[in-house]
């Protein structure tokens, strides 16, 4: 959430910020802004409402500078407008700060800097990181020391990137729960929240750990925490291609996101499955098969897509391993004083490892004494670093907004979680092998959708027009219901609502009409003829359904049918889920929709 970009070297400080700002777009844009010194180290800000390409275009022609920093907002403290855009400056326009992140007690700083003489410009609570800089400037000289002082006096997260007009040769960053990255060039040097702005210029990059602050020039940079000490971090080498942060030819993230999904499955299962004894090898758990039957429950830790995706996995775990499961939004169970046990197993699951709701569970099980693993997609990320262990997805970069690889990778991990734990309790190695087995096929399963597109563009283009939709699954196809209406909510904007089918009688049946049309989830499993059963029900009432299974219910049950190769019964609400995020892509273009970018919403939420 926000996106940050820092440069300084001997090129035009300008074009990388605006194409890093570009590449971080996902992760916020409501407003954008650039700041760069110029000759002499005069202090030059641009900043807008709106989209890089409004900034781009409201940047004037001789707005040059070698040194600079940027900045992509999703709003928090004050509405969307060019003066709450980033970067923030001092009254005396030397200090210019771009933020990520919440400065919880900006409400008393700003009090104390007004007494003190500061006018504040925005509604922010990052303008309060400028004045203290400032301040602090006035009495120190160096910039570091002046960040350093300043940030002492903070209570919140942040991930900054500082310039000073009177110190044009550097840039000061810093982190404390939002990610800051260096990237390293040839006699020039990148800063970033994500690595995603620095690909294109370089593969060399050091991340920050929290509480680490850098002072980044030209031809190098120095670490230290807040209390300066010099602390040494070795660079890492980006392990994806720069074609991977690209829409290599198709029209959204999102559609090449969904296509991905067979080489992304691929991935995640790669050299962990175990034929001979029917079971997972999952190295990074930490736990041994001793440690792990003393587990009595799983409680499963998410937000958005990775909470729906947490709800498979329960599921596979309960059913595979015979263990309690269950999952729970994380931005609920960090603020209900939950009880943590020693025997349950806590699992939090992050495609960025970055959202603070679930970070903050994490870290209140770890307070408490608790367990966790981690379920994670992005390397060395905050949630990855809190966890006692876990599950990497290598599902690649995720950049649309909506997920769609990771939901499906993070499925996967938690059918190998189940897998491994099943094997240890009491899942027969008959049963381990249909599992192994049928894990192996579904990158072919989802290709076989996908094959589908045309005529599931078709059905979305048909169905998109409405006001709103239902989704209905049940015990398995339930979280898929889910899934698929928080797909076609959060890109179309069409209402959707997910109900157990089981509890359609019990109340919403009284929304179905002709205007709202179902979209049922009917494997052939044991609850068939249950599921058959509720689409009569909605017939009856003249509803229209959109049936997705294993084979097509007769024509009187369902007005069309997406039929989707079978799997293990436990693996396939995996598989049905595959054709709803094509609908709700397909609805959403259909509406004209922006698709990567959908309104109100970001990628990383890592605010509370
Ligand atoms: C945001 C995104 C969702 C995502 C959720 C959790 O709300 O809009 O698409 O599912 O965060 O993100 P995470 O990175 O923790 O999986």
């Amino acid at each position: 959430m926000c996106g940050i970009v820092a440069y300084i070297g001997p090129k035009d400080a300008t074009t990388f910020l605006l194409e890093g700002l570009q590449r971080l777009e996902y992760r916020g844009y409501d407003s954008a802004g650039i700041a760069v010194l110029g000759k002499g180290g005069a202090l030059k800000v641009c900043k807008t409402k709106g989209r890089v390409a409004d900034l781009a275009a409201a940047v004037p022609a001789r707005f040059k500078g070698t040194t600079g920093i940027g900045h992509t907002r999703w709003a928090t403290h004050g509405v969307p407008s060019d003066a709450n855009a980033h970067p923030h400056t001092d009254n005396a326009d030397r200090i210019a700060v771009v933020h990520n992140g919440i400065i919880e007690n900006a409400d008393e700083l700003r009090a104390r800097l007004t007494a003190e003489g500061a006018v504040f410009t925005s509604e922010t609570d990052t303008e309060v990181l400028a004045h203290l800089i400032s301040a602090h400037a006035a009495k120190d000289g160096e910039l570091e020391d002046a960040v350093r002082a300043a940030l002492k006096l903070v209570v919140g997260t942040y991930g900054i990137a500082v310039v000073d007009s009177a110190q044009p040769d550097r840039i000061v960053v810093a982190r404390n729960g939002s990610p800051i990255v260096l990237g390293i060039g040839e006699k020039e040097m990148f800063a970033a929240s994500d690595v995603a702005a620095l690909v294109r210029y370089t593969r060399q990059v050091v991340h920050l750990e929290d509480g680490e602050l850098a002072t980044v020039r030209a031809d190098g940079f120095r670490t230290f925490t807040e209390d300066a000490r010099t602390v040494t971090r070795q660079p890492s080498t980006v392990d994806w291609e720069v074609g991977s942060y690209d829409t290599a030819g198709y029209e959204h993230y999102l559609l090449k996101e969904i296509h991905e999904q067979p080489a992304a499955v691929e991935r995640t299962l790669s050299g962990r499955l175990d034929e001979r004894f029917a079971t997972a090898h999952l190295g990074g758990l930490n736990l041994d098969a001793r440690e792990l039957r003393e587990i009595r429950r799983v409680k499963i830790l998410g937000c958005g897509s990775a909470y729906y995706a947490g709800e498979m996995g329960a599921q596979l775990i309960e059913e595979l391993a015979r263990i309690p499961a269950h999952s729970e939004p994380a931005s609920e169970f960090r603020y209900r004083n939950p009880v943590i046990e020693a025997d349950t197993l806590y699992v939090a699951v992050s495609q960025s490892g970055e959202t603070y709701d679930t970070l903050a569970a994490v870290q209140e099980i770890k307070r408490k004494g608790g367990r966790v693993l981690g379920v994670v997609n992005t390397v060395g990320s905050a949630i990855a670093r809190e966890c006692d262990g876990g599950i990497y997805l290598h599902a690649g970069p995720e950049i649309s907004v909506a997920s769609t690889k990771a939901f499906t990778s993070t499925v996967i991990a938690f059918a190998l979680l189940a897998l491994h734990f099943g094997r240890i309790h009491d899942l027969s190695p008959a049963d381990g092998r249909r599992i192994v087995s049928g894990l192996k096929a579904l990158p072919g399963h989802i290709r076989e959708i996908l094959g589908q597109e045309e005529q599931i563009a078709e059905l979305a283009a048909k169905y998109a027009d409405n006001a709103g939709m239902m989704f209905i699954g049940r015990v398995r196809g339930y979280p898929v219901a889910r899934e698929g209406a928080q797909k076609l909510k959060e890109i179309s904007y069409v209402h959707a609502e997910a109900y157990p089918a089981s509890e359609l009688k019990h109340g919403p049946l009284a929304l179905i009409s002709p205007e709202l049309p179902t979209v049922a989830l009917v494997p052939d499993d044991e609850l068939l003829d249950k599921n058959l059963t509720t689409l009569g029900e909605i017939k009856a009432r003249s509803g229209r359904v959109l049936a997705i299974g294993h084979r097509a219910p007769e024509a009187k049950l369902a007005d069309h049918c997406i039929v989707v190769p079978k799997s293990e019964p436990e693996l396939d609400p995996l598989l049905l889920n595959i054709p709803l995020q094509l609908l709700a892509y397909h609805a959403a273009v259909a509406l004209g929709r922006d698709v990567d970018k959908p309104r109100n919403l970001a990628k990383s939420v890592t605010v509370e």
